[in-house]
């Protein structure tokens, strides 16, 4: 399958290479970063988490993809587009997602990545909806998904306690073709 790269002003999303994972671990395996992922990672769950994202691309032809800043060749974490696989979840839907590196939040580089990723979902991966996932005490995350125009989608909420065993219900927001175009201008 052809090498994914596309770029935005100030970032490049693009496939997994091998080198990028100790950078991205390094940035995002953190107590701040993983809070409202159900923690930092030990190695197993790090292979995993690795191996599913390499099948993503390999099944679907997209991932969350690795995000690199143009300026210096930076792994700020990954941005991208996946099925949704979450047990309990609308399994198959299209699923938007991001996770920076601390020092890279607040600067705009997750919409960038993100207004990204939902163009290619409708533009490029034939998508009609696109739902993103997360938890009520992730407002950085939920805060992104409004601004990008995301509504919140309470019907399609469900029982999980991968991200935050404390309030086990992940929540969804979805935004569909027609009003992502109008959000775009
Ligand atoms: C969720 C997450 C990606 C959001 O990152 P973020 O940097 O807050 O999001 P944005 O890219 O939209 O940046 C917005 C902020 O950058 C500021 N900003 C600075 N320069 C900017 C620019 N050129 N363009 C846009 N915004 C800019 C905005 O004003 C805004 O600041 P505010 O929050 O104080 O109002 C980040 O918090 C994260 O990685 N969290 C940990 C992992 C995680 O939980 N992932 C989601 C799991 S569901």
């Amino acid at each position: 399958m052809a090498d994914f790269h596309h770029e935005t002003a100030r970032l490049i999303l693009r496939d997994w290479r091998e080198d990028d994972w100790e950078e991205f671990w390094a940035g995002t395996n953190t107590p701040a970063v993983m809070r409202w992922l159900g923690g930092v990672c030990d190695s197993e769950k790090r292979e995993a988490a690795q191996d599913r994202l390499l099948s993503y691309k390999r099944d679907h032809g997209h991932t969350f993809w690795a995000l690199e800043r143009k300026q210096d060749g930076a792994i700020l974490g990954f941005c991208g587009l996946k099925r949704c696989n979450q047990e309990g979840g609308p399994i198959g839907m299209m699923e938007a997602g991001w996770r920076l590196r601390e020092d890279a939040w607040g600067q705009g580089y997750a919409k960038e990545a993100a207004i990204a990723s939902l163009d290619l979902a409708f533009d490029r991966f034939g998508a009609d909806e696109v739902i993103a996932l997360t938890v009520e005490g992730n407002a950085g995350s939920w805060g992104l998904m409004r601004r990008l125009g995301m509504q919140r989608r309470e019907d399609l909420d469900f029982e999980n306690s991968d991200f935050d065993p404390g309030n086990p219900v992940i929540i969804v927001y979805s935004i569909g073709r027609d009003s992502w175009e109008r959000h775009r201008g």
